[in-house]
């Protein structure tokens, strides 16, 4: 895969003590590609166990985006036998957990499948770590901004920050976006309380809860990271599912108007690939030292409003003016953005990649991989 859209990544190499021996689920993926590139190299030994599930992966072949460092096994975190295989004669010092079924909108209508790998794949990582007397000296799980579904809004009149459920579907069907008379606030781990409004959040809020209940069982520390919307090179561009971002560069390389939902001023905190592996490889450094289970929300802080992202995209690949729609999709939740002061004090990690320079490298990345000319 052609990487050259990405940021350089050489200077984040620098300091960073080896991880040691690195065990990634789903690392083929995604993220679990771009982390690789970022922190095999420097590893004792990095391990990706990936299904390469067709929705994903093009073919079934090893993705170019995957660091050659890095060693993949083909298996399925769900399945005990692909568990011992991995397990039979190692242990690895660091596992991160990153495979799962992440297709929200498909999510309600197969909640048995998100179940099974995200909860139950979970559950085989934890019962395999104890048949093979396996105590790795931490856990990272990418978990999401989903968890927190509507989130918190500060209401008008009394002051208070109120924790709002799912848009009803009258409100949604009368144009009503937003909550009347409250302002919104950004999620804050520790402070916003999960509020989980679709199965995939649900799931995601399971592992968070599985693997908190182990590891401080077992004397594992845990790092929970809650990504907002990750976008960038290397994102799938075969799965429809894949996110908003992807969903309208691909719209707007074909030449067609983006459709924007609602009034399009619903907020979003993208935040691209190379800063994400960042603040995976940080919490996977054993110069990283915090104990217990820590939650961290991974984000840029500061929101775009999905008709401006449009627009920009629109812009840099000269296609139509996005037009709004007023469409809606039931669950989606009006606004969601982070605030990263936590992650800035304690990982000592903060977003490098504001969305529009990200944005306008990704769009480019589409054009030259697709062939699209302009
Ligand atoms: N990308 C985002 O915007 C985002 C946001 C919030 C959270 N997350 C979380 O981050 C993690 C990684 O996301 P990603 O964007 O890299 O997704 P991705 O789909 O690109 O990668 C997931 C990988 O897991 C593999 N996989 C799926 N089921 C598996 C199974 N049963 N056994 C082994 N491998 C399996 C897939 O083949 C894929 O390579 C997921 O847990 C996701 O929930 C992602």
């Amino acid at each position: 895969m052609d990487m050259s859209a990405s940021f350089p990544q050489e200077r984040l190499l620098m300091t960073e003590a080896t991880p040691g021996d690195v065990l990634v689920t789903g690392g083929a993926g995604f993220i679990g590609c771009a982390l690789s590139r970022l922190a095999a190299p420097g590893s004792r030994r990095w391990v990706a166990v990936d299904t390469l599930n067709p929705r994903i992966h093009e073919t079934q072949e090893r993705p170019a985006a995957l660091s050659p460092d890095a060693e993949l096994v083909i298996g399925d975190i769900v399945e005990t036998d692909t568990w011992d295989r991995l397990l039979e004669d190692w242990s690895p010092d660091v596992i991160v957990h990153l495979a799962a079924e992440t297709d929200t909108g498909l999510s309600l209508d197969h909640p048995l499948r998100f179940s099974t790998v995200n909860v139950d794949g979970t559950a085989q990582l934890m019962e395999a770590l104890r048949r093979h007397d396996v105590t790795p000296r931490r856990i990272t799980v990418a978990s999401s901004r989903a968890v927190y579904g509507e989130g918190m809004w500060l209401d008008a009149s009394s002051g208070e920050a109120r924790m709002r459920s799912q848009r009803s579907h009258a409100e949604l069907l009368a144009g009503q976006w937003d909550f009347p008379f409250a302002r919104p606030l950004p999620a804050r781990a520790g402070s916003t309380p999960p509020n989980t409004s679709n199965v995939y959040a649900a799931t995601k809020l399971a592992q968070e809860g599985l693997l908190s209940a182990w590891c401080s069982s077992h004397g594992v520390d845990l790092s929970v990271l809650r990504l907002q919307n990750v976008y960038g090179p290397g994102q799938s561009l075969i799965n429809p599912y894949t996110g908003i971002l992807a969903l309208f560069v691909r719209l707007a390389a074909s030449g067609e108007a983006i459709p924007v939902f609602e009034d399009g001023a619903m907020l979003r905190d993208f935040v691209h690939i190379d800063d994400v592996a960042r603040a995976f490889s940080t919490v996977i450094s054993p110069d990283y030292k915090e104990s217990g289970t820590t939650t961290y929300d991974i984000g840029t802080g500061t929101p775009a409003s999905v008709l401006e992202v449009a627009q920009a995209i629109a812009r840099e690949v000269g296609a139509p003016e996005p037009v709004i729609t007023g469409k809606y999709r039931e669950g989606d939740v009006r606004h969601a953005w982070c605030d990263i002061d936590d992650a800035i004090a304690h990982l000592g990690w903060s977003p490098e990649i504001d969305w529009r320079r990200g944005i306008s490298a990704y769009a480019n990345w589409y054009l030259e991989r697709s062939g699209t000319t302009r």
